[in-house]
């Protein structure tokens, strides 16, 4: 364990405030809606909101936001910097999926206030000390005698915000975690990230844009709108399930393709485009987000059970199934394996809450999927794995008496080539159900 040194011996004495250091691309234009999350974090966060203990001294200020990929936390955070940073003394954006990558930031940081200089800055681990020794002490100035001030004088203690994005494991934060009275802000697929180092859980499971933020963020990125086309509009957001990567994606390829939104729609809703439109490589913030909605959620990264339940998990009503039958189903997917126990479920389904890609009502013992993650898996699915699946699990769930089974279908379902393959036929409307079930 490495000691921050004493700030007496190692500090320079002119500490480079304010200091902003946020993510390089800072404009963005394309922000939309989020205003009650803002105010939200706002509110726990900025400064001025200082949380005293009894004894009369601030405390550390944190707010996690959690949610699956694409549904807009960095964005969030993003903007978030960008209106409040005058509010703080200095504000530090550290990305957070790697250690290299903490590393690299937590050095950045400590040349850019000026704890080390270029000459001094030999070691990430004493670079990483120092900052955390700051952090954990912000003094604005030395005092004549070079001593940095007593905690507690006010007028020369600064205010930050560190802001730790992408922090998908948020258990790696813990070597760079700082003491002090600043403020943290956490983007995490996690979402334990809301309860870690803290007793007072803080931040929230972000959910999709409301209809009207989704019409203006389509309306925004496409620019090709004509009146009659407002009913469509609603129907692409609709379809699209107000995630803001699947908005923006799509808008992305309604602009390259010129496409007016009717014809859009009419690809969407195809069975064989429905794929190609995912696949479609997304070339509009390719600078700041890395994904397209075929590879957000890296499926093929997920341990086999995990996905397996999770391509499961896609059949049923995406707001609510139940523990008990989808541990049913699942056992009966595993049938060939003599020893499947309830911990195969719990752990297969601790790896998708852990990013967020199902969410669970613990009281209700229920589990959701959002529409657009069912629907990416069941499109990556092959349609013979499908038919399997469903014969497997679905057959022994009805022979069992689970007539909640014919419940498991959902809106885009209705036209998706891996269903009519397993025998499912379309209603013709957003929650058709399969006419006939596989056994
Ligand atoms: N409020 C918003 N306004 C406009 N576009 C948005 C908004 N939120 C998200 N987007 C779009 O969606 C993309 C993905 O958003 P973002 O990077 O914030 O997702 P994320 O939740 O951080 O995902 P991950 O867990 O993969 O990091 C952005 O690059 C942007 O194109
Ligand atoms: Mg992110």
């Amino acid at each position: 364990m490495v000691h921050p040194p004493t700030p007496n011996t190692t500090i320079p004495k002119i500490i480079h405030l304010p200091c902003f250091l946020l993510n390089t691309h800072s404009g963005n234009d394309e922000f939309c809606g989020r205003e009650d999350i803002l105010g939200h974090i706002a509110s726990e966060l900025l400064p001025s909101k200082t949380l005293a203990t009894a004894a009369g001294v601030s405390q550390l200020r944190q707010f996690a936001l959690c949610g699956f990929g694409g549904i807009g936390k960095t964005e969030i955070a993003r903007e978030f910097a960008r209106r409040h940073r005058t509010s703080f003394d200095a504000v530090f954006w550290v990305v957070a999926d790697e250690i290299a990558k903490l590393d690299h930031h937590y050095q950045q940081i400590s040349l850019a206030l000026g704890l080390e200089d270029e000459t001094e800055c030999k070691s990430q681990v004493v670079s990483r000390e120092m900052v955390k020794g700051w952090l954990s002490n912000a003094r604005k100035q030395l005092s004549r005698s070079g001593e940095l001030d007593q905690p507690g004088e006010a007028a020369s203690e600064a205010t930050w915000l560190l802001i730790f994005d992408n922090a998908d494991d948020p258990m790696v934060l813990a070597d760079y975690w700082p003491q002090g009275s600043g403020s943290i802000l956490i983007t995490s697929r996690d979402p334990l990230a809301k309860t870690i180092f803290t007793r007072r859980p803080s931040g929230l499971d972000l959910g999709p844009l409301t209809q009207q933020d989704s019409l203006s963020l389509l309306h925004h990125l496409t620019t090709n709108l004509e009146e009659p086309e407002d009913d469509t509009a609603r129907k692409i957001t609709d379809a699209l399930g107000g995630i803001p990567l699947a908005i923006s994606q799509m808008a992305s390829i309604i602009r390259r393709q010129d496409l007016t939104l009717s014809e859009f729609y009419e690809l969407y809703t195809d069975q064989e485009e429905h794929a190609r439109l995912y696949e479609t490589k997304f070339d509009t913030n390719l600078v700041t987000y890395r994904h397209s909605l075929s590879t957000v959620w890296a499926f093929e990264k997920l341990k086999p059970q995990a996905r397996q339940l999770l391509e499961l998990a896609s059949f049923f009503d995406p707001d609510a199934v139940g523990d008990d039958l989808l541990m049913e189903a699942f056992a009966a997917l595993q049938s060939d394996d003599l020893t499947f126990k309830k911990s195969n479920y719990i752990d297969a389904r601790t790896e998708l809450l852990q990013s967020s890609l199902v969410q669970r009502d613990k009281q209700k013992q229920q589990i959701s999927v959002h529409r657009i993650v069912q629907d990416a898996i069941l499109t990556a699915m092959e349609v013979s794995k499908s038919s399997q699946c469903l014969a497997k699990s679905f057959g022994r769930c009805g022979a069992t008496g689970h007539r909640q089974c014919p419940s498991l279908q959902r809106s885009r379902n209705c036209h998706h080539p891996n269903l009519r393959g397993a025998g499912y036929m379309s209603q013709g409307g957003r929650s058709a159900r399969p006419s006939t079930r596989t056994s």
